[in-house]
């Protein structure tokens, strides 16, 4: 059988999610298919040369490891390892530059800039969203007024600033390569991680869509986190393209499975399986 490095870190304490159980649910699987090793992502690199494929999922947010973090994809690079996903995402993988290069072009994202002296690029809010660019999971996230950001001391380049959207819900898309597998949102505003089954409507994939061409990764799985504002529009508030977290225990059967199954070809062809 081929080898997987499948790195996740099952101790990450992640608000509102267990990233083990979702891991351990599917290695579970993927071990019927592949000789596979669960390994923290600080301690790959002994490990990465004697394996036909390296799968980068519930690690948490590099921000923990970013040594680690960096030295790995150097190697990356480096070395041509075999990842899943492939690095050579625009997105996430990057930290969120992407926020404001997208907002340059036009796209439909929370419009983001990354110097105070920008906002009149911004329209005008009341409460502002402050989040570090190589931030997650809500680290360093702050709501504050015009005038609170008008007195921060703010590193350009460093803090990404974005007006808050008083949105409806937000929704996420969960791509395996180019294909939409599912979709899940979250009713309830206040419980962020409290999903539930999406109907996507062909508007709603075309939105996604466009995030998923423009990032043009071949091999792996992407989340499209979006928000509905009240006018009913969809905006881009994360394009998820290192270790999105699948909720893949909170969706039906059916979806589990197909997902499931089209995961594991994906991971064949990437062995070379396939
Ligand atoms: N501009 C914004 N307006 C309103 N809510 C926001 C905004 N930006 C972030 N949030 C809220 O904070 C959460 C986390 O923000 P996100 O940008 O996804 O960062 P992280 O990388 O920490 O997940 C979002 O899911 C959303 O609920
Ligand atoms: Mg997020």
């Amino acid at each position: 059988m081929k080898k997987i490095l499948y790195m996740t870190d099952l101790y990450y304490n992640a608000n509102g999610r267990k990233y083990y159980e979702e891991d351990l649910y599917i290695t579970g699987i993927l071990r019927r298919y592949f000789d596979i090793a669960i390994c923290n992502p600080r301690d790959s690199h002994s490990f990465e040369n004697d394996v036909d494929l390296i799968v980068f999922r519930n690690t948490g947010g590099v921000k923990g490891f970013k040594e680690a973090y960096e030295k790995f994809v150097e190697r990356v690079h480096k070395n041509k390892l075999n990842t899943f996903n492939e690095f050579v995402g625009k997105g996430d993988m990057k930290g969120k530059q992407y926020l404001i290069d997208l907002t340059e072009y036009n796209y439909p994202v929370i419009p983001t800039i990354d110097s105070k002296n920008d906002l009149n690029k911004l329209l005008e809010a009341d409460i502002y969203v402050i989040k570090p660019i190589d931030g997650a999971d809500s680290i360093g996230l702050e709501f504050i007024t015009k005038e609170e950001l008008l007195n921060r001391d703010i590193k350009d380049k460093e803090t990404l600033i974005q007006p808050m959207i008083d949105f409806e819900y937000e929704v996420s898309f969960y791509f395996i390569n180019n294909k939409f597998e599912y979709a899940m949102y979250a009713p309830d505003k206040e419980k962020r991680w409290k999903l539930e089954m999406y109907n996507a409507s062909d508007k709603d994939l075309e939105f996604a869509m466009k995030f998923i061409e423009w990032n043009d990764i071949k091999n792996g799985i992407q989340r499209i986190d979006a928000c509905r504002t009240k006018s009913g529009e969809l905006l881009l508030v994360e394009l998820e393209d290192l270790n999105p977290y699948l909720s893949i225990l909170e969706v039906d059967e059916n979806t589990r499975e197909k997902f499931i199954t089209d995961f594991i070809d994906a991971l064949k062809r990437m062995c070379g399986d396939k």
